[in-house]
């Protein structure tokens, strides 16, 4: 075995081969400093491998094997259909090896290993079967004029594409980005976050086995002020797509303006769930419960404020805290009982008990919950219990800022202009969810809310098929869907002039 290669096993008894290097021209290779980041357990806190962290000039050589790769013809001229079917053996390899990748996936970032096999892998393998598909999909119109003119378009690829992922969907978020970069011609740069470095990297082997031209698609690790940055600011880049906190994307904003490149944002969000009083109240309770509990609070379209009806408020709180009690049972992630296991890091940890205590003092009512979980094996790990609070004021900061964690603000509203006031009465817009049997009522406020996406009598029920991202500060451009792929690819206008002689 090389020294960028260690063996594992995993809480689960499963032996496998880690790389640690970076994964550059479908070779590993090790970073030009001897940086590493350490992978934390954040069910118990340990140590379970390092990694080699990319610096400015492995950055520099990803992108060149990223450009070579964009420039050589058994990529630029493959047929469309032999792409399409490399990515779809991509996802058959994904599909047989969901086990292995989905063991890694709690490992690494906590989440319930049920979930990261039936719903994460799931993803990945169906988003990059989906973007197969569209990969001999892609095409120009021809445009009428006049007789004395042809006109068409091309749709072509932008280029070498850098993608900045975050930690709580580690290779979900990978497919998002992959998919629709490698169906439309792009040749990739992925860094995957420092909270998870690991599940990418052995998801990057299957690239190779897939058969993949060298240089298509590289993975790296790297911290995100140093290799993101480097990324970000990077000139032979001519895409940046990010996914994470919308500080974070403000910055690769402006690193991006360096060379004009193309950029799809998705960030943060503070989606308002809103239950009319003439809403299936049950049906309402439970899917207010997965669509701010479910992966540990750490989705960026969880509903965390939920907005209800003051006819119903006192009812509805009763019942959520009943939902919440009896489902979200935090423990080991890898037990199949449970439901909600460790944040990801001490880092975000600390962020929920912090957005606890600022609750408390800006005097709203903590219903349920509110402390760090310390039941779970020797007491160790990030575990957190499901918060709810009440009698929640706009102008409370847990009304206001994301917090990323499972915790939720419920808050009444007296009819559906106040409703409508709340639910846009923030700086984000990427989800939000309308409850009520009215259908005129669901669609009129669903047009009304300022949101890339709205979900009626659900939530969190997202779709590879079905585009995804917000407006205001939660991000620009699309992802998923077929708008996906216009993030992806450039249009060109030929014109040919058939009989206007001068
Ligand atoms: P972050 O936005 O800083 O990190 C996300 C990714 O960006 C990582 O790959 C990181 O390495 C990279 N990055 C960080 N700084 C960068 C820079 N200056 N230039 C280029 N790349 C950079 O998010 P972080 O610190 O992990 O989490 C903080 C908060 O962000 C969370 O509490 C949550 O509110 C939000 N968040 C939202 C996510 C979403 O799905 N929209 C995902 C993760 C975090
Ligand atoms: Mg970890």
């Amino acid at each position: 075995m090389s020294s960028l290669t260690i063996s594992l096993t995993a809480p689960n008894g499963r032996k496998y081969d880690q790389p640690t290097g970076l994964f550059i021209n479908n070779e590993w290779v090790a970073s030009s400093k001897s940086n590493k980041i350490t992978s934390i357990n954040p069910t118990d806190e340990s140590e379970i491998a390092s990694v080699h962290a990319a610096e400015p000039e492995d950055v520099d050589k990803a992108v060149a094997a990223a450009r070579a790769a964009f420039n050589d013809p058994s990529w630029r001229d493959m047929a469309s259909s032999d792409r399409g079917d490399l990515m779809y053996k991509l996802s058959q390899l994904v599909e047989a090896n969901k086990e292995l990748l989905a063991t890694i996936e709690t490992w690494d970032n906590g989440k319930p290993y049920q979930v990261a096999l039936n719903e994460d892998l799931a993803e990945v393998a169906g988003c990059l079967k989906y973007y197969a598909g569209y990969a001999d999909k892609i095409h120009g119109q021809v445009i009428d004029t006049t007789p004395a003119k042809l006109a068409y378009t091309i749709r072509e690829p932008v280029g070498v594409c850098g993608q900045i992922i975050p930690w709580n969907y580690p290779l979900a978020m990978a497919a998002w980005k992959l998919g629709p970069a490698l169906a439309c011609g792009n040749t990739v740069v992925i860094k995957a976050a420092e909270q998870t470095p690991l599940s990418i990297l052995v998801f990057a082997n299957l690239i190779k086995e897939a058969g993949f031209p060298p240089g298509v698609v590289n993975v790296i690790n790297g911290h995100g002020r140093v290799a993101g940055a480097a990324m970000a600011q990077h000139m032979d880049i001519d895409k940046v797509a990010f996914t994470g906190s919308t500080a974070t994307g403000k910055e690769i904003m402006k690193m991006a303006s360096v060379n004009m490149k193309n950029i799809t944002l998705e960030t943060g969000g503070k989606s308002p769930l809103i239950v009319f009083d003439d809403a299936d109240l049950e049906q309402a309770v439970r899917w207010s419960h997965v669509g701010i509990m479910s992966n540990m609070g750490q989705i960026c379209t969880a509903t965390s404020r939920i907005l209800v009806q003051e006819t119903i408020y006192d009812k509805f709180v009763e019942a959520f805290k009943k939902q919440v009690s009896e489902v979200s049972k935090v423990g080991d992630p890898f037990s199949d009982e449970t439901f909600q296991g460790p944040q990801v890091t001490k880092a975000q940890y600390d962020r929920v008990l912090s957005y606890i205590e600022a609750g408390k003092q800006d005097g709203a009512t903590l219903a349920l919950g509110g402390e760090a979980y310390k039941n779970v094996g020797d007491g160790k790990g990030f575990f957190v219990t499901p918060t709810v609070f009440t009698h929640v004021k706009s102008s409370m900061r847990v009304f206001r800022e994301e917090v990323f964690g499972p915790f939720v603000v419920v808050v009444s509203f007296k009819d559906e202009a106040e409703a409508l006031k709340q639910a846009n009465d923030t700086t984000y817009g990427l989800g939000s969810a309308i409850f009520t049997k009215d259908i005129v009522k669901a669609h009129r406020v669903a047009r009304k809310i300022e949101a890339g996406m709205v979900w009626i009598n659900s939530s969190q029920d997202s779709d590879f098929r079905i585009p995804f991202g917000g407006v205001k500060q939660s991000g620009i451009g699309r992802e998923l869907g077929e708008a996906g792929l216009a993030a992806y690819s450039n249009t060109k206008a030929v014109h040919v002039n058939l009989g206007t002689w001068l």
